[in-house]
């Protein structure tokens, strides 16, 4: 058995795609297998640059099956979108599946998100994508009003559509307090969709069966995490999170692979933390050295444009979610970024009325009280972009490499020094992927 499994440890927008991208050349398969156009992955070929939602980072690769699972919500016309915009670069996306089980969004999830954005968390909104990921998953799990991309090419998808509408129509004109909703039409949305489904068609398989026959035939999958483990649904900084198991527990449930298929499993780690939307974010930094951060790393949403929050690195969290996902291994993107601070801290532990704790807690109350509590370690002067050697590093970025993975309890395997392919170096456990192609 052979798989990787890439997961984000903090609240996404970890630089996954790079790595998915590297790694791609050493399996046969990439699954993508949860999230849906929330997530945005961009990928540096040279010059080129790739932004993808739904489609697995492996699409460059001809050789290479891309799976978009069961776990994933599909937004029709953004992958359509996607598709296109690859074929006319040349790349012709003929390794692509796409899951039958795979739910759809609908105008009527885009409708929802908006309205229950401004939700009731204490006045603080979860300030979602507003892609609607929120209201379709709750349709998948609430079964009745729920169509997959199996039904979406089937018939009977017309009086489906008319069923859904009906209710929807009411339900939101009940949600949006007063505010103005137009109501959406069946028949235009069954022939819209109609559409999609003709063009998506010959993607769709039940990837369930293939990737399990693919097991059996001892080929190797890479699994491919979207948003962070922060983020997850269950274990994440709940209500704060997003629709979806987005920590390494997820993967067996999105793909509906066992999970002992992946013998590694790589956890993404920023060498700072970012967060998009709402919700607890304790080494935050509302100053200059936090504005330093974002635009020394370009901190701005790739789905939505959105100014990322910028924070120090917190390795409690990061301790806690690299243990979650059963991460063997660390993978630390964007050490560049972090060249020509003074001096860097690391949050150690946190204060939560006065005691100090070292985990991380699972009550939002909790995750709002408590306050970082620091180490500092000196900074380096030297740009390091153009380093392709750990001992090249200078001492200070190798003494903040050390310190991380010491108090996160795990080897750093990958270190990341900028976007393109080359600015990757490979070390430990990982340095048999040294020979990825560039
Ligand atoms: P939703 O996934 O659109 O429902 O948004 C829920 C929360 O997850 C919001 O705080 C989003 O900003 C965040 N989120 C969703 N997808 C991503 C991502 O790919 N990167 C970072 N944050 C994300």
């Amino acid at each position: 058995m052979s798989g990787t499994c890439i997961i984000g440890l903090q609240w996404g927008d970890e630089a996954k795609g790079k790595l998915v991208d590297l790694l791609t050349q050493k399996h046969d398969i990439v699954a993508r297998f949860l999230g849906g156009a929330n997530a945005g992955h961009t990928v540096v070929d040279g010059d080129n640059v790739y932004k993808l939602h739904h489609i697995p980072s492996g699409i460059l690769r001809p050789e290479v099956m891309n799976v978009v699972t069961a776990g994933v919500v599909i937004n029709p016309p953004v992958i359509l979108e996607e598709i296109d915009g690859l074929k006319s670069r040349g790349i012709p996306v003929k390794n692509m599946l796409l899951s039958d089980r795979a739910h759809i969004i609908f105008p009527w999830h885009f409708a929802e998100d908006r309205a229950m954005n401004q939700s009731t968390n204490d006045g603080e909104d979860i300030g979602t994508t507003l892609r609607g990921i929120g209201p379709c998953y709750r349709d998948k799990v609430g079964r009745s009003f729920a169509i997959r991309l199996g039904d979406l090419v089937r018939p009977g998808l017309k009086e489906k559509i008319e069923m859904i509408v009906e209710v929807k129509n009411r339900t939101i004109q009940s949600l949006m307090n007063g505010g103005t909703f137009e109501p959406l039409d069946a028949q235009k949305i069954f022939e819209e969709y109609s559409v999609y489904a003709d063009r998506l068609k010959e993607y769709v398989v039940d990837s369930t069966d293939y990737l399990l026959n693919a097991v059996d035939e001892g080929k190797s999958i890479l699994f491919e995490g979207a948003q962070g483990a922060l983020l997850d649904v269950d274990h994440g900084t709940y209500p704060f999170v997003t629709s979806s198991n987005s920590s390494g527990v997820g993967a067996a449930a999105g793909s509906g692979v066992p999970a002992k298929v992946a013998d590694t499993l790589i956890g993404v780690i920023k060498a700072y933390s970012t967060r998009v939307g709402g919700g607890p974010f304790q080494t935050e930094l509302f100053d200059e050295t936090g504005e330093k951060i974002r635009k020394r790393g370009h901190e701005f949403g790739t789905t939505t444009g959105r100014p990322r929050r910028c924070g120090w690195f917190d390795a409690v969290a990061v301790r806690y979610t690299a243990r979650l996902s059963g991460a063997d291994v660390l993978s630390l993107m964007m050490l560049d970024v972090l060249s020509t601070f003074d001096e860097l801290k690391i949050c150690v532990a946190y204060d939560l009325n006065g005691e100090r704790i070292t985990h991380f807690p699972s009550h939002v109350d909790d995750l709002r009280n408590i306050k970082p509590i620091y180490e500092t370690l000196p900074g380096w002067e030297e740009e390091i972009t153009e380093v392709r050697s750990l001992e090249d590093l200078p001492q200070n970025a190798r003494n903040y490499l050390d310190r991380i993975s010491e108090l996160v309890g795990k080897e750093i395997g990958v270190v990341s020094v900028g976007p393109d392919r080359k600015q990757t170096m490979f070390t430990g456990s990982l340095a048999h992927f040294s020979d990825v192609n560039p």
